[in-house]
């Protein structure tokens, strides 16, 4: 029964980490407006680079809120005496990590959108796996080369697997959760 226990506070674990990342695509609806990031540019046949969808402000907002709430985790944990639940000690490091995070997490999310444009989906259409996925998958592709020690320590090794396995699974949970209550508030046009 231990077991199952260190599992789930594993978990826990890994959400409280990753909440610089989970955070900046909600942060975004609510930052989002103006000038979109590809400035209204389309490629030679006719489609948008990424759309009305990803704006300078959105990404910037959803960037320093992940930020934000990050130091903000970092906090408390250090208040509690948890250091295994902060991002270290060497505050230009944890700088950095939080930023890979909540940037990266920003990156894939408009690398989706680039992919769903080529594929011919207009703005806010669904396009299943890559919307559950693409901001974990952009805060990787800056982590894994620029912070490959602090990833594998903290995600990789021994019982943290687990909380990072267990965090891909319930990514997608959260992620229509979260869709749903801002689709209510009228921040979305769209529950996914
Ligand atoms: N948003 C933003 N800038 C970003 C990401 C999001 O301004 N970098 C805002 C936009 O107002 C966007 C809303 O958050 O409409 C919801 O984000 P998302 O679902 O990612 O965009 P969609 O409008 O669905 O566009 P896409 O089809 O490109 O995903
Ligand atoms: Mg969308």
């Amino acid at each position: 029964m231990e077991d199952v226990l260190d599992i789930i506070v594993a978990i826990l674990r890994a959400i409280w980490l990753m909440v610089p990342m989970l955070i900046p695509n909600s942060a975004a609806v609510l930052f989002g407006g103006g000038k979109p990031v590809d400035f209204g540019k389309t490629m030679k046949n006719g489609t948008r680079y990424l759309g009305d969808g990803k704006t300078w402000r959105g990404t910037f907002g959803g960037t320093i809120s992940g930020m934000g709430l990050g130091i903000i985790g970092m906090i408390i944990m250090t208040l509690l005496d948890k250091p295994s639940w902060t991002y270290g000690d060497n505050y230009l490091q944890v700088l950095l990590i939080l930023f890979l995070l909540a940037f990266g997490s920003m990156l894939g999310d408009m690398l989706g959108s680039f992919i769903k444009r080529r594929a011919g989906r207009k703005r806010g259409a669904k396009f299943p796996g890559l919307d559950q996925y693409d901001f974990l998958i952009g805060t990787l592709i800056l982590i894994v080369p620029l912070q490959w020690v602090w990833f594998h320590d903290n995600f990789l090794d021994g019982i943290y697997l687990y909380g990072f396995i267990g965090l891909i699974v319930l990514i997608p949970i959260m992620h229509r959760v979260v869709n749903i209550i801002g689709f209510k508030m009228g921040k979305k046009d769209v529950p996914w």
